[in-house]
């Protein structure tokens, strides 16, 4: 059934306390719950009780101690209101469940011997009855008998002794950010003192022999802290947080209340471990968890429509915090390549939906990149229209306004236009309408005036034929010839359809610089010359655009080759030449320059101009491309590696991370050359996991490195997150013809421990992650994926459901393809018990 965002209505029944008892038991754990309810005659009058509950066996049921005798139904428990007192009253309810047959790792569950829970969004139903929806919010008490020695829930411990520990949560909240652990676990401890001076103890827990893995998430962590105190005035606000690491995580991590659990890898980390994007992940997923502190459990959501109010803005906090502790242009590329590569590729496609979803049939299918980063470049886009000063204003009233509210879009906005007098109706189209905006440009230099006539198209979506124009701030900025800048950075703000904006006082005509700093979330659509685009990279002061204008050029070269044009002209090659030398440019924005457009990348910008992307002719294309890099950087390669070796001691940080792209990037186009001698000894003499895994990607991708991957599985066949690397690292780097075979061997191995989402999405979400390969003509890639996808939905479904977008991506090829896939989501819909979760995913996609 489908949910409509305009069917909400308040719940019937104030609650405001609850207790819950565990008596765990892998088999068979009792969870006793009390729940204090305060009618309110106002509310609901004569509403029946309504509890959520699902794969519960109902024990004991009981009002003010009075046994009732109601039976539920498959997804809860109804209270007739004829039955319910009109003062305040408990109900009191004992129910059994299963956590070791869990696999849908949903509600309370096991994994590696330890008890664990994920209840965002509907999990807590799982759990015990209650009004399983993000607008009751209520204090939790916690009781948990056990006899592993770490008892963990929300909120500050309560008390413990011999076989039970107590907790105490004294911040109302919804039940989605409820938690529990319980295990054989070892802390890093350590602690932070709030900038009022409270001390609050900190604590990673994980598997005795993790704990050295800890020290760079707990150092992000007090980090993370730190920066919220002093960019959003926000403190912590209980004694103790926690962080627990689980192996078997669907997603990578969650926020509950002063107890967050991560997936284990984005906790982990050693040099010889993890690569520097690990790291980098690590840094923003703590932090973002942590900030959901505020910007999610101190103000929540009233609904699960409202779920970008949230995950928007704790995004668009996590990517600010990163900027400041790196390199803010180097992360905006990095944001912005994401964004094209996920969420402008979900609103091409037939699952696209706005930032504000209106309906949904199952809320685990939306929590998507439009959701989240389309999501996040909202707030960025509405930072920018108001000003720095301005949002700050903003948050401030929501955070005043809000605490401890349940919220929603419309709240939101309105504190901005409280705030800052400004009227947001139409920006609120952002939230409820899907789709990427399209941009044209016409230029006219006369008079000594040039004027720029932006254009915005909105392409129809599904449900969505029609759309009104958007707000769009179109950062721009003017070069003269020489390489000046003669206009800073101006914002113009594009309302109308069609708009003219003039620039006087020119002394030649300008070169034009837009979209600096990738300003809003749109395609710009404008044809210019690749002389323009080379001066651009140049010469451009923002260095956003200047990575943009080497991108395109690097996409028109790309689109040429596959095209059939029989060479790489020397525009792209001679500005790479150049960028690369450039001793002033960041090592980390030479190496994010030097990374050749990706194919599915390629394949969706062809699409979108009419033209049928073939994957066999990108896949050919792009490695000639990279060819003719490397043979046009050949003499330069030699100096920059060694500019760019590390001596002494390896650290995580921007700079050396910035240094190993340089130096990587380098010996994967080395190795196109010297057959593999460089990628070789680099790959033995490794001392980080950073460069071992980029040796052994150069000798993959040019079909060597047997040797080194036997060498690395001995070495790391008991780490389960490295051995994802060594199954992933293989599936990425097949050639077409191989992969589905690749695939194969993979997952008929012992160690292929498919009900392991990480270890499934090491190998099946490389699948799809392999262009060529996943499209090779044979459909073999097709028909294999949606097999992994039918054995797992019974099991897992969120994680099937969302690995099934793989073929979202459909209309945009040939009609032999097209055919193949539809036959494919044909089968799995005609597959009986198919999940809530699949089955509406393949039922927007099959359109
Ligand atoms: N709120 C979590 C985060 O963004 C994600 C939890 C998603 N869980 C889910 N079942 N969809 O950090
Ligand atoms: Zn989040």
């Amino acid at each position: 059934t489908t949910v409509y965002l305009a069917d909400y209505r308040p719940y019937s029944h104030p609650l405001d306390r609850v207790e819950l008892t565990f008596r765990l038991a892998p088999q068979a754990t009792r969870v006793v719950a009390r729940l204090h309810f305060r009618p309110d005659p106002a509310r609901s009058p004569g509403a029946d009780l309504r509890l959520d509950g699902e794969g519960l066996r109902l024990i004991r049921l009981a009002l003010d101690g009075t046994p009732l005798d109601c039976q539920p139904d498959d997804t809860g428990l109804t209270l007739p209101a004829a039955l319910l007192p009109a003062d305040p009253f408990v109900l009191e309810t004992e129910v059994e469940i299963a956590p070791v047959g869990n696999t849908a790792l949903e509600g309370l569950y096991m994994s590696n011997g330890m008890y664990c829970t994920q209840c965002e969004a509907e999990g807590f139903r799982k759990i015990t009855y209650y009004p399983d929806r993000p607008d009751v919010m209520a204090r939790f008490h916690v009781r948990i008998e056990s006899d592993l020695p770490v008892l963990l829930s929300n909120g500050n411990p309560a008390g413990q002794g011999p076989g039970w520990a107590e907790w105490d949560d004294p911040w109302p909240k919804p039940a989605y950010l409820f938690a529990l652990v319980a295990g054989e676990l070892v802390a890093l401890p350590d602690h932070f003192l709030t900038a009022s001076g409270r001390e609050v103890a900190l604590n990673i827990w994980v598997r005795a022999g993790d704990e050295s893995r800890c020290a760079y998430a707990m150092d992000a962590l007090k980090r993370s802290m730190r920066w919220d105190e002093q960019v959003y005035g926000r403190e912590y606000d209980l004694d103790v947080f926690n962080i627990v690491a689980v192996d078997d995580f669907n997603m990578g991590a969650m926020e509950n209340k002063g107890l967050n659990i991560f997936n284990s890898k984005l906790v982990l980390a050693s040099p010889e471990t993890a690569t520097d994007t690990d790291y980098e992940r690590i840094e923003a997923v703590i932090a973002h968890e942590y900030f959901h502190n505020w910007t999610g459990n101190r103000i929540t959501c009233r609904d699960w429509f409202q779920l970008c109010l949230k995950e928007g803005l704790t995004v668009f906090r996590d990517q600010q915090f990163s900027g400041d502790m790196r390199s803010h242009a180097v992360k905006r590329i990095e944001d912005v390549q994401a964004l094209r590569a996920r969420q402008f590729r979900e609103d091409q496609g037939p699952l696209a939906h706005p930032v504000r979803p209106d309906s949904f049939v199952e809320i685990n299918n939306f929590y998507t990149a439009t959701v989240y980063e389309k999501g996040a470049e909202v707030i960025g886009m509405l930072k920018r229209l108001v000003g720095d000063a301005e949002y700050a204003r903003a948050l401030n009233l929501y955070f005043a306004r809000h605490d401890g509210e349940a919220a929603t879009i419309e709240d939101w906005l309105k504190v901005f236009e409280d705030a800052t007098g400004r009227d947001l109706g139409q920006f609120k189209r952002w939230y409820t309408e899907a789709g990427t905006p399209r941009l044209t440009v016409e230029e006219e230099w006369k008079d000594g005036i040039y004027s720029l006539t932006l254009e915005q198209h909105l392409p129809p979506t599904p449900g969505q034929p029609v759309k009104a124009p958007k707000v769009i701030p179109v950062a721009v900025g003017l070069l003269n010839p020489n390489g000046d800048e003669v206009q800073p950075t101006t914002v113009l703000e594009l309302t109308e359809t069609r708009q003219s904006f003039r620039f006087e006082g020119l002394a030649s005509r300008p070169v034009a610089s837009i979209l600096r700093g990738f300003s809003a979330p749109v395609v710009l659509d404008r044809a210019v010359s690749a002389a323009e685009r080379a001066f651009l990279l140049a010469h451009d002061t923002d260095p956003f655009n200047r990575w943009e204008a080497g991108r395109a050029l690097a996409k028109e070269v790309l689109a040429d080759l596959a095209a059939g044009a029989p060479t790489v002209g020397p525009d792209w090659l001679e500005a790479m030449v150049r960028l690369v030398q450039d001793d002033s440019l960041d090592p980390a924005f030479r190496a994010l320059a030097l990374r050749l457009p990706g194919e599915d990348d390629m394949a969706a910008t062809l699409a979108a101009a009419g033209k049928q992307p073939d994957p066999a002719a990108l896949h050919t294309a792009r490695r000639r491309m990279a060819a003719a890099l490397a043979g046009a950087l050949a003499p330069a390669l030699p100096g920059l590696m060694e500019a760019t070796q590390i001596t002494g001691a390896f650290s995580p940080d921007a700079v050396q991370a910035g240094k190993r792209a340089l130096h990587n990037a380098c010996l994967g186009l080395l190795s196109l050359r010297d057959g593999g001698a460089a990628a070789e000894a680099a790959f033995a003499a490794a001392t980080n996991m950073t460069d071992s895994l980029a040796a052994l990607a150069a000798l993959l991708e040019i079909g060597r490195g047997q040797p080194q991957l036997d060498a690395f599985e001995a070495r790391w066949r008991g780490d389960r997150l490295v051995m994802d690397k060594w199954f992933m690292v293989q599936v990425l780097h097949a050639a077409p013809d191989q992969t589905a075979r690749t695939v194969e061997l993979l997952t008929a191995r012992a160690d292929f421990d498919w009900k392991n989402p990480n270890r499934f999405r090491s190998v099946i979400g490389a699948l799809s992650a392999n262009h060529a390969g996943f499209h090779y003509q044979d459909g073999a890639s097709y028909r294999l994926l949606a097999d992994w996808l039918l054995r797992l939905d019974p099991k897992n479904p969120q994680t099937a459901a969302r690995m099934s977008t793989a073929f979202e991506t459909w209309r945009r090829y040939d009609s032999g393809r097209q055919g193949l896939i539809r036959a494919e989501l044909a089968r799995i819909l005609a597959t009986s018990g198919l999940s809530r979760d699949l089955g509406e995913m393949a039922t927007r996609m099959a359109g």
